[in-house]
């Protein structure tokens, strides 16, 4: 009966450790990024790919790539190309491998767990980011130093306060939904 009530005890322990140690994740997850991980409108996903108008040579780059549904939507139109996600927390890197993983291989898209300002990005030849303002204006210069004369950046909802867009895409979407227009820059 002691032994019962022991073994049941250390069951209880362990299992509230590692309740404790999820529920960690997530507030570390959640309050110490600058930028939570918000997934990108899945109804909008063919329109990115549309925008950033991929061809067999293009290297595409997201930054912060969440769980890599934007890589992979623009995999499926254009599957030639080459596609590098960069995210450096832990749980939408575990959904992005999870999809990932669902895809056959061989394929082209890449997944690096990776602060995006330390990431040469220089071979890009285009770029897609969902952030907000403030990590906009603070990747600008990274941007202008690295990128080659050309290359195109897609961003949705949020704009660089320094720099214009060559063009802007709206969305006739509910007023309380995300994804309200697409931002296209050219470097
Ligand atoms: C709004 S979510 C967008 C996710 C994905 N791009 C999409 O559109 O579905 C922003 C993501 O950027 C990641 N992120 C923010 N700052 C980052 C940084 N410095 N390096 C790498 N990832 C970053 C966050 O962890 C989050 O997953």
């Amino acid at each position: 009966m002691e032994i019962l009530a022991i073994v049941v005890l250390s069951f209880l322990i362990l299992l509230l450790s590692a309740m404790a140690a999820f529920m960690v994740c997530l507030l570390w997850a959640s309050f110490f990024t600058r930028v939570p991980f918000v997934p990108f409108p899945k109804a909008l996903l063919p329109e990115v790919a549309k925008a950033l108008e991929l061809n067999a040579n293009s290297k595409l780059y997201d930054l912060g790539c969440g769980d890599g549904r934007v890589l992979i939507e623009c995999y499926k139109s254009q599957p030639s190309a080459q596609y590098v996600g960069i995210e450096k927390d832990i749980i939408p890197m575990v959904c992005a491998k999870i999809k990932l993983s669902k895809i056959k291989k061989p394929h082209t898209i890449s997944i690096l767990r990776k602060n995006f300002f330390k990431q040469n990005i220089s071979d890009a030849t285009h770029i897609f980011v969902y952030l907000l303002p403030g990590m906009m204006d603070a990747l600008l210069p990274k941007l202008e130093r690295e990128l080659v004369l050309g290359t195109k950046l897609v961003t949705c909802d949020f704009a660089f306060s320094q720099k214009e867009p060559a063009r802007i895409i709206n969305f006739d979407r509910p007023a309380k939904s995300l994804g309200k227009r697409l931002l296209v820059y050219k470097f």
